[in-house]
């Protein structure tokens, strides 16, 4: 079978593409350049602000993270999230996205859709608003994280993921993020439409991969993690031994030394 070419916007990615999140300069300034795109995702809600579903994030909230993090980004492409309830019609979307992308500053807007946001796509699209429509499990539909279960595993949901991402794609969409469903359903979309999918939770087949950085590097305070979940580093073992140190040297009265200190 013909390797289809990944592209997205002006860039074409000969390997696969890489995206993980950031909500603050100092994050995307560690990712920008290292990852091929970087995410202001809405899931800020859990990891930054301990709520319990992303349904309370609000546009304020995207704009000032957004703004703070973009402003880091030179190479990675910058993807932000449209929070929950702020495209629910066709010009609720465009006036919230514009404003959103304007003072972000973000080359893309990501929102959850069914098929019945296919029609926010196609306007955003026809707008010239570049738009990744995820889907599968969209987490702004959930008020309850422990109710979320895989998708596709049965021939009837995976049929409609089928059809929603070729519908998406025909509404203009520029990738699909896709989000916890079976190794089968990513293969199958996979083949079915020519624009990226982004996974998370879904599996090897798709064009690029997707990971919440807090994830990670272990620094989220979520004592469950989802299976998709892969830690690379243990940033908060490394970060209690600095700390513990720190504390000893000030009880040790070691620090501040000379070289602290002004004279
Ligand atoms: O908000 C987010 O970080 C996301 C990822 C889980 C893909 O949408």
């Amino acid at each position: 079978m013909k390797k289809k070419m990944i592209k997205i916007l002006n860039k074409k990615f000969s390997k696969k593409i890489t995206c993980l999140t950031a909500y603050s300069p100092s994050i995307a300034n560690i990712l920008d350049g290292n990852v091929d795109m970087i995410l202001i995702g809405d899931s800020l809600a859990s990891t930054l602000y301990d709520m319990k579903n992303t349904q309370d994030v609000t546009l304020d909230m995207m704009k000032m993270h957004g703004r703070a993090s973009i402003r880091n980004i030179k190479k990675s492409i910058s993807i932000i999230d449209m929070p929950f309830n702020t495209y629910n019609t066709k010009t609720m979307a465009l006036k919230n996205a514009k404003s959103l992308l304007k003072f972000t500053k973000a080359k893309m807007l990501k929102i959850e859709i069914t098929s019945k946001k296919l029609e926010i796509v196609n306007f955003l699209n026809k707008h010239k608003i570049n738009v990744i429509a995820h889907i599968g499990v969209t987490p702004q539909s959930y008020k309850n994280f422990k109710k979320i279960r895989a998708l596709g595993k049965n021939e009837k949901q995976l049929s409609k993921l089928v059809k929603l991402s070729i519908d998406a794609e025909k509404a203009g969409a520029k990738a699909i993020l896709l989000e916890c469903v079976t190794e089968n359903t990513a293969k199958k979309i996979q083949s079915a439409i020519s624009i990226p999918t982004i996974g998370i939770g879904a599996s090897k087949y798709c064009d690029g991969q997707v990971i919440v950085f807090d994830d990670l590097i272990n620094l989220s305070n979520k004592d469950r993690k989802p299976k998709f979940v892969k830690t690379y580093m243990d940033f908060k073992k490394l970060a209690t031994k600095a700390i513990n140190k720190f504390d000893k040297d000030v009880k040790l009265k070691k620090f501040p030394s000379k070289q602290n200190t002004y004279f």
